[in-house]
């Protein structure tokens, strides 16, 4: 190929792969790049490749699953796949009285997995109905993890008998992975090396159809599963294989 020409081809082949992200879905939630929501915790394994198909290095620092309306896609990956915030324990309210720690704690996640919908669970939020906690959003924080103390999470177990509360309220902030995240100089953790294995975790998704991830189950016509009660205990999704290589040329317009 002329060296010349590749910038016109690359366009004309972008041009083609913007079409797939018209959504044939609605209802994902819109958010508010501040705001408050709720906060759960579950255990993603060291190495594991979850929904958005970032690396397995990405789980060596702080990551998160994201609910599924908020995310924006039923399976694998969505436009939240790859973006960071900063997440502040607030108080939780589970118990009764609530607890509210004497100490502020935060973390910046990146969102790395999808939460499922489902029954009652944290992650079940529609654009019409908060989750059982009020919100709209539920980040599902992979922990224990080597990047996050195991006394992340304040407690009072001599008033309340038990140290971890389940769920918190918490505030969020969207913030620059490049600069706020751990993981930030780690180029296979942030999603920009494809070692064969990424499939759509963007190293600063801004919300530009440039760099931010289309939602699969819109390019597929998935509707939302909202069937199963178990969304606490999550699995992480794994990758329809024939989705890797039209991922692939995804990735190259987000290098
Ligand atoms: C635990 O809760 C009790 C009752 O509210 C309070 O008196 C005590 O100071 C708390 N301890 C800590 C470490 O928060
Ligand atoms: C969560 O925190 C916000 C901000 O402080 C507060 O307005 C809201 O009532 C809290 N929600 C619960 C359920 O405690
Ligand atoms: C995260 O929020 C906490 C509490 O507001 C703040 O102290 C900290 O500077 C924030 N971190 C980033 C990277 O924005
Ligand atoms: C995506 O587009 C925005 C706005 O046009 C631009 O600022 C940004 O640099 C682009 N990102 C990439 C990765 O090309």
């Amino acid at each position: 190929m002329i060296p010349s020409l590749l910038p016109q081809v690359l366009g004309v082949i972008y041009s083609l792969s913007l079409l797939c992200l018209i959504p044939t879905v609605n209802g994902w939630i819109q958010y508010a790049s501040t705001g408050t929501a709720t906060l759960t915790h579950y255990d993603l394994p060291q190495g594991y490749i979850a929904a958005c198909g970032c690396t397995g290095a990405s789980t060596k620092y702080p990551t998160a699953a994201m609910s599924q309306m908020a995310y924006g896609s039923s399976t694998a990956y969505g436009p939240g796949c790859g973006r960071c915030f900063n997440l502040t324990l607030l108080n939780t309210y589970t118990p009764d009285p609530p607890y509210f720690p004497t100490v502020t704690k935060s973390v910046v996640i990146k969102v790395t997995d999808l939460c499922p919908a489902g029954g009652n669970g944290w992650c079940s939020a529609t654009a019409d109905k908060p989750n059982q906690g009020g919100q709209f959003i539920n980040f599902d924080l992979s922990w224990p993890s080597p990047s996050i103390p195991d006394d992340f999470f304040p407690s009072n177990v001599s008033f309340y008998g038990y140290a971890d509360f389940g769920v918190w309220n918490v505030s969020y902030e969207s913030v620059s992975c490049l600069q706020d995240w751990e993981g930030a100089k780690d180029k296979a953790a942030l999603g920009s090396v494809d070692d064969g294995s990424s499939v759509c975790c963007p190293a600063e998704p801004t919300g530009s159809a440039n760099d931010t991830c289309p939602s699969y189950s819109d390019q597929n016509g998935i509707p939302p599963d909202t069937t199963t009660s178990d969304a606490s205990l999550l699995q992480a999704i794994s990758i329809p294989y024939p989705i890797i290589s039209t991922s692939l040329l995804f990735l190259v317009f987000l290098a």
